[in-house]
């Protein structure tokens, strides 16, 4: 949603934010802004705020006089707009109208036109349209002398989402920040702190960090920090190492994180399952599932919520479930699931898939179903998250930062943790020791595998400019690739803003048919398996109708080499896998797609890569 970081220590600190923000621009871009507390002399502060809309390289040009500020106290943020237009001054910082409270957040405040009424009763004046510039008076209407007391109080009067960082004028020696709902770490450095709204903008000055609980309040000051509740109850924080390395979340050679991650898929597969696969004695070990192995082993059903890309991962994970652990399932948008007044009965299993683990309706969903018994699970990539923490036991993808918006490397690794998973499952009820070896030893081979296809790369990029002025393309599949099909879509419309559906291959013949015209790119995920002669049926419908066929096929299939304009042969892989391979040439198809369209890749318009609202 929004990217937040703040400091306070010992060291000007206006590169220091400006850089966290570039490290958290993934998370929103349509704006920019970072406010300095300076000493004003007399042992109070001045505020200095500068916003823009546009990136953060805008906002440098904005506050690049404030360079050279020897602030030691600043917080910084980019946006992605809930409240109000993407305007200057819907911006963040926001300052209260008396000057005296400066704040970010990131959430949403949904009380907040009540609060705002209440407000303007007692005659606050408002300059923005959203909501936190509310929490800003909120808090100043309710300061005493105590930043931490002011906060505390306000934040007992909000309802919705938040993770903040504010600044008040009369108290240049303190920072207070709070969470709830939002994410938010505090880095603990030598007599510094620097907290974000995740460890990219923390990692390259401490290793140290603490995660806080919904609902706490941290006050820190050059010499210490307090957390507390809303109630001012003192807490004892968790302090944690940051697992992250900086060249993890740095670009080296690529041109963009999306490529980079792409490239990145074998390796991060290989860390996936490490440690995991035991071929010898066909088991599959997680850790994490260790207290709940009788219940899941008992399970009748289970319920996958995610969205975007985590629910086509999740749409295979059906495919896997169903057909290993003979368990049926029923994979649904956690925005739907929450609404919808789900029927759990004993025995189910919820597992929420997110690369985040913050994504607002997976983890309401995810709620819903914890609340009505479900036992529930986490496919989650990032440590910590809120997911991974409100879930009974769950699973890490282990395949390090993903900061391209467009999710790559996060489904693949989604995709082998379900696959482990459902053998997981499938070991413990009806699959034999040799059936499992040999699905383990074929899917230790996926990483070489993608190795193979991704030195395709330039034959898909070839292919992807043939067609590159076609505003509509259809991705077809069926079975394992029918979800494979869906995420080829989503990755094309996403960056490249060409419009692409994805369907069942059958599907197409009641209602989408009526769309192809001639040249219309139609790519088919054509690959062996139990139903490709089904699927060369619906590639002959399609071609005499004029439409170009892209297919993905298996090494050596001449069949549809016959039938295709342009095919991409990747290996030979068993069919409940074959999802891990197939997509690969549908991210560099949809990569090179935006590159060649001239649009940014990494930061497409409109999105965010963790949408932490409803
Ligand atoms: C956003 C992102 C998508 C992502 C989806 C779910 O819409 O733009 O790329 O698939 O959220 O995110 P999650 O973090 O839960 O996997």
């Amino acid at each position: 949603m929004c990217g937040i970081v703040a400091y306070i220590g010992n060291r000007p600190c206006h590169r220091l934010l400006i850089e966290g923000l570039k490290r958290l621009e993934y998370r929103g871009y349509d704006s920019a802004g970072i406010a300095l507390l300076e000493p004003d002399g007399s042992g109070k502060g001045r505020i200095d705020v500068r916003k823009t809309i546009g990136r953060v390289a805008a906002l440098t040009e904005v506050a690049k006089d404030k360079a050279s500020s020897g602030s030691t106290l600043g917080i910084a943020h980019t946006r992605w707009a809930t409240h109000g237009g993407v305007t200057d001054v819907n911006a963040h910082p926001h300052v209260d109208d008396t000057g005296t409270i400066c704040l970010i957040h990131n959430g949403i405040i949904e009380n907040y036109d009540v609060l705002k009424k209440y407000l303007i009763e007692h005659g606050r004046k408002f300059h923005t349209e959203t909501d936190s510039e509310v929490l800003a008076n909120l808090i100043a209407h309710l300061y005493e002398g105590d930043l931490e007391r002011a906060v505390q109080s306000a934040l007992r009067e909000v309802t919705g989402a938040y993770s903040i960082a504010v600044m008040c004028v009369d108290e240049p020696d303190t920072l207070v920040c709070a969470r709830k709902g939002s994410p938010l770490i505090v880095g603990i450095g030598s007599g510094e702190y620097i907290v974000a709204s995740d460890g990219s903008a923390i990692v390259a000055h401490t290793a140290q960090a603490m995660t806080l609980e919904d609902y706490t309040v941290v006050r820190l000051s050059r010499d210490g920090f307090r957390t507390s509740t809303l109630d001012n109850v003192e807490l004892t924080p968790k302090v944690m190492q940051l697992e992250l390395e900086l060249d993890e979340i740095e670009l080296g050679s690529y041109e963009h994180y999306m490529l980079k991650e792409i490239y990145e898929q074998p390796d991060a597969l290989r860390t996936c399952m490490r440690g995991r696969l035991d071929k010898n004695e066909g088991r599959v070990v997680l850790g994490g599932l260790k207290s709940f192995e009788q219940e899941l082993v008992r399970s009748r059903r289970i319920i996958i919520a995610a969205q975007g890309t985590a629910l086509h991962a999740g749409m295979i994970g059906e495919y896997l479930f169903e057909d290993l652990a003979k368990i049926p399932v029923e994979v649904e948008y956690a925005s739907e699931l929450r609404y919808r007044n789900p029927i759990i009965e004993e025995r189910t299993v919820a597992i929420a898939v997110s690369q985040s683990g913050e994504t607002a309706d997976t983890l309401a969903a995810l709620h819903e179903a914890r609340d009505r018994g479900a036992l529930t699970l986490g496919v989650v990539n990032v440590v910590g998250s809120t997911i991974s923490r409100d879930t009974h036991a769950g699973v890490y993808l282990r395949v390090g930062p993903e900061i391209g918006v467009a999710s790559t490397k996060a489904f693949t690794g989604q995709v082998a943790v379900l696959t482990m998973l459902s053998l997981w499952l499938a070991r413990r009820r009806f699959m034999s020791t040799p059936a499992v070896q040999r699905i383990i030893e074929e899917f230790e081979r996926i990483p070489d595998q993608i190795d193979a296809t991704l030195k395709l790369d330039e034959q898909i990029k070839d292919i992807t400019a043939k067609y590159i002025e076609r505003e509509n393309w259809l991705f077809l599949g069926r079975g394992y690739n029918y979800p494979t099909a869906m995420e080829g879509a989503l990755k094309l419309k996403e960056i490249s803003y060409i419009h692409a559906e994805g369907m069942p291959a059958a599907e197409m013949k009641h209602g989408p048919i009526a769309l192809i015209d001639n040249g219309m790119p139609c790519v088919f995920i054509a690959t062996q398996g139990a139903q490709y002669e089904k699927v060369v049926s619906n590639i002959e419908e399609v071609r005499s109708r004029g439409g170009h066929i892209i297919a993905v096929a298996t090494e050596g299939d001449e069949r549809i080499k016959s039938i295709a304009e342009d095919v991409i042969f990747i290996p030979d892989v068993a069919e409940p896998l074959s999802p891990l391979v197939a997509v690969v040439p549908l991210q560099l198809m949809a990569y090179h797609a935006a590159v060649l369209r001239g649009h940014d890749v990494d930061k497409p318009r409109n999105l965010a890569k963790s949408v932490t609202v409803e």
